[in-house]
């Protein structure tokens, strides 16, 4: 069974309803608002629709923000979030697409699921065109919410086991020497997970995940001790643990690597 359905378009709508894409989500509610309100992962997550992103105000009610699309497009997007009608209507104020909106309500259907349906209004389009310019922007947010959903559930994965992490593995470990270690390597210490790696010639120990929303910095490429997570771009020196694009996060309780007799030693701090 397809886990997604299209419906054809409204005919009376004051901006023409071109269609709508349905789907159930295997997450909870509380994941997808907190989606919604994170205009920081666009051009991360979904870089392919997004280039560039610069919020111009934000808050629980939703978001604003100036956004370009690859081909350098600019249009500015406004979210509004309404818990009370579990909806969140996403307007283009200006520039591609100007005018058009897209209203998603969700419907938690237990098991930590979500039925989400999507309607896309998009000015000026003839009732001829309607169906066509629908499957496209439902074939559209089919790829977004596939990197939507993966996003979330991996996020989820991780504050589950964060708090069943009763887990604790060792405090301290030998890695043997030196010479003989395969890097980067990857190591779980005081029941977190790490990345050892070789910077300039010094060891560095850094997070698997990112201390801003959980990301997974493990599968993120390291150039020049520069570590930039997925998600949302946030970039870290893992030699000083220090966020080096500006947001306020850091690495905190850094594990310490030294060389004892000969063996490499992580301690964990915390
Ligand atoms: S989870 Fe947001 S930058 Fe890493
Ligand atoms: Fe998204």
């Amino acid at each position: 069974m397809p886990d997604h359905e299209v419906i054809p378009a409204f005919a009376e709508s004051v901006i023409p309803h071109v269609g709508t894409y349905r789907r159930v989500l295997p997450v909870t509610l509380e994941r997808m608002y907190e989606n919604t309100l994170d205009w920081e992962h666009l051009p991360y997550v979904h870089a392919s629709s997004f280039a560039t992103i610069s919020c111009l105000n934000s808050g629980n009610w939703g978001w604003r923000a100036e956004v370009t699309n690859p081909r350098a497009a600019a249009s500015v997007i406004e979210l509004r979030l309404d818990r009370n009608c579990r909806r969140w209507i996403t307007r283009t104020l200006s520039g591609v697409n100007q005018g058009s909106e897209i209203w998603t309500h969700a419907f938690p259907i237990g098991g930590d699921r979500v039925d989400i349906v999507v309607d896309f209004f998009v000015p000026e389009v003839e009732p001829a065109a309607r169906a066509k310019v629908g499957a496209a922007y439902a074939t559209l947010y089919s790829q977004l919410y596939d990197e939507d959903v993966a996003m979330m559930v991996s996020r989820q994965k991780q504050l589950d086991r964060r708090v069943s992490a009763a887990v604790e593995t060792e405090r301290e470990l030998k890695l043997g020497s030196r010479a003989e270690l395969q890097l980067p390597a990857r190591l779980s210490l005081a029941g977190r997970d790490y990345v050892l790696v070789e910077v300039g010639g010094e060891l560095a120990v850094y997070p698997a995940l990112c201390p801003h929303q959980l990301g997974p910095l493990h599968t993120a490429r390291l150039e020049f001790g520069i570590v930039a997570c997925p998600w949302h771009g946030y970039r870290f020196d893992v030699l000083t643990g220090e966020c080096v694009s500006g947001q306020s996060c850091r690495f905190s309780q850094m594990p310490q690597v030294a060389e004892r007799d000969g063996e490499v030693v992580v301690t964990a701090v915390h």
